[in-house]
């Protein structure tokens, strides 16, 4: 196991009627801003929940962080935080408000032009509004780490930042709020979960007993409960477990310690920003071609996968490797998300185009070994068509 330093901060309050600890969480005269997203959580009584455990704090209100956030959008709630010295941003909703709330915490007191957060490293960020989080749909892990990824449709971006200035102070994550979601949406949650395991454990052994096992459990309980998280959308332990996986997959620990991946999500980052394609239908597309493309690389631990996660003890290491993959990809298939750039409209071209846009942002050398040249992620597109 690699050395490592690692700390989360974020509180967590888990369970049914858990908003109400809102009114402990934030200061007497925490200065607000509510942000949220399209509408959902004043359909499904979330809003109303969060309304009466602020009681009388001052409280503002910026409705419309789309789906991938937008920086323009968001720059306008930065525009209110400054006009009206907010100090907490409190989002409620999916993983795109929680990450909106982490730009507009950092970009509130930045003093240069907020892009610059997205564009040049992170670490010039020294300061941030107070986050406090209740999340409605359990995918991104945003709820306890301290990344997000912002939009800027105008000019076609999508790029991530990170910084220990932005983990929520605390977050609430009760099981309740997620019944309303849309099957389309429990199904991205619990695919992006799983390859936020994939993308911290399928790389190659690192004597890291404990990290292996946790995210072989996190792998296989995101497979038991997917049928029940579709069929029966208000089974409370269903939902309990697949949000509790979903924050452990990327609240750092499982990665603390053991090398990491991440081409996935890079190349996926891409197609979103391209083609509109939601983040977890991106990664549909990438990850059983990446491991297909970087089976010698990941040889020891695709075996390890194979049989831990899927039972495969039988057969030649190849049938085995091959076997697993051809699980990974059915596991989307039947969570109803197609694996195929084609499923979507998209052009071959694109594989050649997503190459040279990594390569002009430095990213020339991906994966855990930096062995994932451009030249290779344009096979592993040309091989996903
Ligand atoms: O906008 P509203 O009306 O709230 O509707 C949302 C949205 O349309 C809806 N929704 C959320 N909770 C609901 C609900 N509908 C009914 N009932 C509820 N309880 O769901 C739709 C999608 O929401 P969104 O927040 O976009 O989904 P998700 O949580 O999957 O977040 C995706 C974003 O997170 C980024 C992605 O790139 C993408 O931009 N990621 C963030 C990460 C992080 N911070 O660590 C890591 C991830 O890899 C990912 O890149
Ligand atoms: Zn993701």
């Amino acid at each position: 196991m690699e050395n490592f330093s690692f700390h989360n901060p974020t509180r967590i309050h888990f369970g049914r009627g858990q908003i109400a600890a809102l009114a402990q969480e934030l200061p007497a005269d925490a200065r607000v801003l509510l942000l949220a997203g399209g509408g959902s959580i004043k359909q499904n009584g979330v809003y109303d929940q969060v309304k009466k455990a602020l009681g009388a704090r001052v409280t503002h209100e910026f409705f419309g962080v789309e789906a991938n956030p937008d920086y323009d959008t968001l720059m306008q709630a930065v525009a209110i935080c400054r006009r009206e010295k907010l100090d907490w941003v409190l989002p409620v909703g999916g993983g795109s408000v929680l990450d909106g709330a982490k730009f507009v915490a950092a970009a509130t007191p930045y003093a240069g032009d907020p892009w610059e957060i997205l564009t040049t490293r992170a670490a010039k960020v020294q300061g941030a509004l107070a986050i406090g989080a209740v999340l409605t749909l359990p995918a991104t892990g945003s709820e306890a780490n301290s990344f997000a990824v912002i939009s800027r449709r105008s000019i076609k971006e999508k790029l991530a930042f990170g910084s220990p200035h932005t983990f929520p102070r605390f977050s609430i994550l009760d099981p309740e709020t997620t019944f309303s979601l849309p099957a389309r949406q429990i199904a991205n949650g619990i695919g992006d979960a799983f390859c936020h395991v994939m993308e911290q454990y399928l790389t190659y052994p690192a004597d890291a007993a404990v990290q292996d096992r946790f995210a072989e459990g996190l792998l296989r309980t995101l497979v038991e409960v997917a049928p029940r998280s579709l069929s029966e959308p208000t089974h409370y332990a269903t939902r309990a477990n697949f949000i509790w996986a979903a924050t452990w997959a990327l609240n750092g620990w499982i990665g603390a310690g053991v090398p990491q991946d991440w081409a996935t999500h890079m190349i996926g980052h891409e197609l979103t920003a391209l083609h509109g394609i939601d983040h977890a239908r991106t990664l549909a597309i990438v990850l059983p071609s990446l491991l297909q493309n970087q089976r010698a690389a990941k040889r020891a631990k695709l075996l390890q996968y194979a049989e831990r996660v899927w039972d495969l003890r039988d057969g030649s290491e190849d049938a085995r490797i091959d076997a697993a993959i051809a699980k990974t990809r059915a596991f989307y298939e039947a969570l109803g998300i197609k694996t195929r750039l084609s499923d979507y409209g998209v052009r071959i071209e694109t594989a050649a185009e997503v190459a040279r846009r990594l390569q002009a942002r430095g990213m020339a050398k991906l994966g855990e070994r930096g062995e994932i040249t451009p030249a290779k992620v344009e096979e592993i597109l040309r091989a996903a068509a």
